[in-house]
């Protein structure tokens, strides 16, 4: 994740100079170098030490240690954490900063096109909320939310990537039982999802409208969807972004 926004930030033109990071693996820290060149420092404390901002994008279990590790060099600044599940006070409390914000990404931002949710801290300036919203607006689209439903954009955009890869092997399956090589499947169903989604943002048109639009009567999507219905698909993707909703909540009380 951390590769991935700051090569978002590269290619927006920011400075190489201005950013330095440190990975606890060397190696993960080499190829971090590698990738970005970025300067990696020897420590987290070192990385801190001159920053404005501080971005926490360690595993939550790894969180304590890393933030350990930063000594009081985040302190007074801006903190911005990626890590699922750790609230707010959490954070302050382990950094000892106030202006705090929690960012929920998601893994198309390694391509720059995730979705990120923020939510802020009561003590977050209105420059800083600019400034995340400029990070993450470099790998992706960004919105603001209160902290009470970054758990519902964790099982919803943190998590629907996963959803989405799903539905595109069993449609590629499908096609497949159906008589078509796993290549020619695999890429119909890629695509179809892709322009889909990209015809939803890009006609601005309701997804209702453009579902109607392609069911002529008595045609071939109109039987299609009626056996979706049958399987209650749509109920199905709700009962699964509300359970892993529920084990975002879950892990942020571990
Ligand atoms: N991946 C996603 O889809 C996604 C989406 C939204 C949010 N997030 C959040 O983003 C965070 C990072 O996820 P990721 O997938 O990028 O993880 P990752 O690939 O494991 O990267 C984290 C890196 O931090 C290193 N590290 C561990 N402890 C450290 C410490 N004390 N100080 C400095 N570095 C340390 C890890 O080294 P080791 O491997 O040696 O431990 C690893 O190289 C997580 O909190 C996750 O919840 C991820």
């Amino acid at each position: 994740m951390a590769t991935a926004i700051v090569s978002g930030l590269l290619k927006k033109g920011i400075g190489a100079e201005t950013i330095s990071a440190f990975d606890i693996s060397e190696s993960a820290s080499a190829k971090f170098a590698e990738l970005t060149g970025i300067r990696t420092c020897t420590s987290a404390e070192k990385a801190a030490a001159g920053a404005d901002i501080v971005i926490l994008a360690v595993k939550p279990q790894n969180m304590e240690s890393a933030v350990h590790q930063l000594k009081d060099s985040a302190a007074g600044k801006l903190v911005i954490s990626i890590a699922a599940g750790i609230t707010l006070v959490k954070i302050m409390n382990l950094t000892g900063a106030q202006r705090v914000i929690r960012a929920m990404p998601n893994t198309p931002a390694l391509i720059g096109e995730g979705m990120t949710a923020l939510s802020c801290s009561e003590y977050v300036l209105q420059d800083d909320s600019e400034r995340a919203l400029k990070i993450f607006e470099s790998v992706g689209k960004v919105c603001l939310v209160n902290e009470k439903l970054m758990d519902a954009v964790t099982g919803l955009s943190g998590s629907g990537p996963a959803y989405v890869f799903d539905f595109i092997l069993a449609l590629s399956d499908a096609g497949v039982i159906n008589g078509l090589t796993r290549e020619t499947s695999f890429k119909l169903a890629t695509q179809t999802v892709y322009g889909a989604a990209k015809l939803v943002i890009e006609s601005g048109q309701h997804p209702s409208i453009l579902k109607e639009n392609v069911v002529s009567p008595g045609g071939t999507t109109a039987k299609g969807l009626a056996v979706l219905e049958r399987g209650a698909f749509r109920g199905i993707i709700s009962e699964a972004v509300t359970a892993a909703t529920e084990r975002s909540r879950e892990l942020g009380r571990d």
